[in-house]
């Protein structure tokens, strides 16, 4: 039959009943009533049920069911076996145990090499304890067994077919299926056997196992085991979805570190071996160093961890070392003492510049502010003007006055936000931007940070640079400036921004919103002369290993080269040709051909070449027709030469020089203006009509357009039909309109100081105009003399030769 089949598998090939030991047959001495009948030798057990037609071991540790099994098997006879209700009573007695129990053959008793007592039973049938009986060294009771009557309905084989199922399908759950098992389920007939060998197997607690033996009607008896199957599967079945679960993320890590081993493997085989130890361990002190701030070190260490399973050969790991290399190199804490003493910083402005008053004042104020409020949002300067007026030379001096590191990032033509921010690191050979490359460069983070060039900055279609300029600049935000090659924060809001430009239009708004313009202008001829004695030279005798006594400059020689080489706002040019005629003289020094040199304004040429530019007084011919008007550039201003004549033709207006089309408009008006008042002007009709008149505007390098030559065409016009010449030292500017009337205009500070630079006595402006008066130099106010226009006769007037 099967399912002894199966015990035997299960529980090994159980033997006949060895021969009681010996010690079992002494104790039969012993005296009490036999057992009747209908009565059993009890055997009380603790959390454990045995099922009728099962097989199972047991050890006996208690005296008193030691003393019962041994007169058991004394006398052959059956035990009962009840489970106690309580696991841990010692000495259970009547009112200490379940009702119903199983009859069982004592199919072996052994004692183990140890002295413990063990038993193999099978289960007979089920029984009730109908009374205990007394006067037995162990429990004895009267019992009921009960015959499971083999009768089958329908009701019952539909239960068995679901109770089949349900146990295959936990078995299923379980995933141990010994087929032992599955095969006597499938095969089992009897529904009471069917229900034990299940309960026995697959219901696990001993409680329910109990209250199944205590179930008689089979019916009931399958109904509740298919309940506490029921609930077994779905725990089953959840407890398999979360160690799948958690299976598969072990899998996956699993995973990863075998293919990080085998990788290792392969790299030794071809002899890449990984990071070397010693650089990832630099690299990690590095990083210690740098006192980064949390998120950063953070970053750094999982890249450095990145690297250490790396062969060094790899492109991935010569990106992530050059990544790592910012990281470390980046002054994360470092910063100079950054202090303001304002007593110094104005000391060190003077020795560094002359004139200037009026910036150096508005400089001191801004430190004096940053000084007292050094938390406080404090605007950032822009140094708006020409070339060569000190601009960059003001920044270096406000980092020594605050003991500060000196930086500079020209913004010029950027156009592309990643110059500004950096590109990503996944474009192949990225860097980080301007900003941070120059943080790096300064070696602090609260550097003078002078951002050059903001008016030529571009804008293209990879982002806006301005605005993250914007970001850079504003103190709301440029605390956690991202770099996009860092990805990371930097704290940027302890740099000093000064921002430069030559012309304030051209900043894009916002940018201009958010600085403090100080506007430089450019030197006269004298100031000029000034600052190149006594800066420019000795820099340059410095720079060119010459002492004062070795060479000297006389005052005659610095105004030629001012006038004759130069043609400047600031004073670049002048600084260079310096220098050129000082390495002159170091060459004749170091070849012997002379011990010292007295340069004076003769010398000049040979030295230099011939001029290069020709003195604007000496272009001044005195003819008529010729007018001097006035213009504004970015570079400074400048004078320029209107030149009218007339030839014969039929009245036409032509136009020469590249003149822009608000010029040629003026040119226009101006003529009009000439023709509707002949009589005034005492000029003949007929002279219009039979002639053209040519407008031209030499000089090349200044931009020309613009309404503002409207007052010197109209006297250009004038002379060249009145033949009367206009006085070569004045100069004019002013716009015209068709009644006659002067309009003002714009850069007249810039204009009058290139008109004193060219030598010109007198300037003739727009009465509207005197606002500007104030920003004017003094020493070019000094120089001049003003006259304001309100209409266009009263330039006749003055500017005419009499
Ligand atoms: N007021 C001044 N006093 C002394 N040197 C000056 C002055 N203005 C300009 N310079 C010198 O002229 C040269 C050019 O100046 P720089 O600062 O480079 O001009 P910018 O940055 O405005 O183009 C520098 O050598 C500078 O020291
Ligand atoms: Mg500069």
């Amino acid at each position: 039959m099967q399912i002894k089949d199966l015990k035997n598998k299960l529980l090994g090939t159980i033997a006949n009943t060895e021969e009681p030991p010996a010690e079992v047959k002494e104790a039969a001495t012993s005296q009490f009533p036999p057992v009747p009948n209908d009565a059993l030798i009890i055997v009380p057990m603790r959390g454990t049920v045995l099922f009728p037609q099962n097989v199972s071991p047991l050890v006996i540790g208690r005296k008193a069911s030691i003393a019962a099994v041994q007169q058991a098997v004394r006398v052959e006879q059956p035990i009962g076996l009840i489970m106690q209700l309580h696991d841990q009573d010692e000495d259970p007695g009547p009112d200490n145990l379940h009702e119903v129990g199983t009859v069982a053959e004592i199919l072996r008793y052994l004692t183990a090499p140890d002295g413990a007592h063990h038993i193999v039973c099978q289960g007979v049938q089920r029984f009730r304890v109908k009374e205990f009986l007394s006067g037995y060294p162990f429990l004895v009771a009267r019992i009921e067994r009960y015959e499971e009557p083999e009768l089958s309905t329908q009701d019952i084989e539909a239960r068995v077919i679901t109770l089949k199922q349900k146990a295959l399908e936990m078995l299923n759950q379980t995933r141990q299926m010994p087929d032992e098992l599955v095969n006597a389920i499938r095969s089992i007939a009897s529904p009471s056997m069917l229900c034990d060998l299940i309960a026995s197997y697959l219901i696990s607690k001993p409680a329910e196992k109990q209250e199944i033996l205590a179930l008689f009607d089979i019916q009931e008896r399958i109904d509740r085991i298919l309940e506490l199957l029921n609930y077994q599967i779905e725990v089953l079945k959840l407890s398999n979805k979360i160690s799948e679960q958690t299976q598969e993320t072990m899998g996956q890590q699993q995973r990863e570190f075998v293919l990080r081993e085998q990788l290792k493997a392969i790299q030794k085989e071809l002899g890449e071996g990984e990071g070397s130890a010693a650089e990832i361990e630099e690299l990690s002190k590095a990083i210690s160093a740098a006192k980064m701030p949390e998120e950063v070190e953070k970053q750094a260490r999982k890249e450095l961890g990145r690297l250490q399973h790396m062969p060094d050969a790899s492109g991935e790991y010569s990106m992530i070392r050059t990544y790592l290399d910012w990281l470390t190199e980046l002054p994360w804490s470092v910063a100079s003492a950054g202090v303001i003493d304002i007593a110094k910083a104005r000391k060190i402005l003077n020795e560094d510049h002359y004139g200037l008053d009026k910036i150096k004042q508005r400089i001191l104020e801004f430190l004096a502010v940053r000084k007292l409020n050094p938390n406080g949002k404090s605007p950032i300067l822009c140094f708006v003007g020409p070339p060569g007026v000190g601009k960059t030379s003001l920044g270096r001096s406000i980092a020594r006055a605050t003991e500060r590191e000196f930086i500079r990032a020209s913004l010029g033509g950027l156009h592309d936000e990643a110059e500004i921010r950096g590109h990503r690191r996944t474009y192949i050979g990225a860097l980080p931007g301007n900003i941070i490359q120059s943080i790096r460069k300064a070696g602090t983070n609260n550097p003078v940070f002078m951002l050059d060039e903001m008016d030529k900055l571009g804008s293209g279609f990879h982002g806006d640079p301005s605005s993250a300029l914007l970001e850079v600049l504003d103190p709301e935000q440029n605390s956690t400036f991202r770099d996009n090659y860092l990805a990371v924060p930097f704290d940027l809001s302890h740099v000093m921004f000064i921002g430069t430009a030559n012309v304030l239009d051209s900043i894009p708004m916002p940018l201009r919103d958010r600085m403090e313009v100080i506007e430089l202008s450019g030197y006269t001829l004298d100031e000029k002369a000034q600052i190149a004695r006594r800066y420019l030279v000795n820099r340059q005798l410095e720079t060119n290993g010459l002492t004062p006594e070795q060479c000297t400059l006389t005052d005659r020689a610095i105004e030629t080269i001012i006038q004759d080489y130069t043609r400047e706002a600031g004073c670049r040019n002048l600084e260079r040709e310096i220098g050129t005629v000082f390495r002159h003289v170091a060459m004749r020094i170091a070849e012997g051909v002379s011990v010292n040199e007295h340069i004076d304004s003769e010398q000049i040429p040979g030295i230099l070449g011939p001029r290069k530019f020709e003195r604007d007084v000496a272009m001044r011919t005195s003819v008529p027709g010729v007018a001097t008007g006035l213009a504004w550039t970015p570079v400074g201003g400048d004078i320029l030469f209107i030149e009218a004549t007339r030839i014969p033709g039929g009245g036409k207006l032509i136009l020469t020089g590249q003149l822009g089309d608000v010029m040629k408009e003026s040119a226009q008006a101006a003529l009009s203006l000439v023709k509707s008042r002949l009589q005034e002007l005492g000029l003949n009709q007929e002279l219009f009509e039979k002639n053209d008149i040519h407008v031209h505007v030499p000089a090349g390098a200044i931009p020309k357009d613009g309404p503002s030559a409207g007052v010197a065409m109209f006297t250009a016009i004038y002379s060249a039909f009145s033949e009367r010449i206009v006085q070569n030292d004045i100069a004019m500017t002013g716009e015209i309109s068709l009644r006659g009337l002067v309009l003002p205009v714009g850069g007249i500070k810039e204009k009058v100081i290139a008109a004193a630079r060219a030598g010109i006595k007198t300037v003739m402006l727009p009465a509207r105009n005197q606002r500007d008066f104030e920003d004017i130099p003094e020493a070019v106010r000094n120089q001049l003399q003003f006259i304001w226009l309100e209409k266009v006769d009263d330039v006749l007037k003055i500017a005419m030769v009499k």
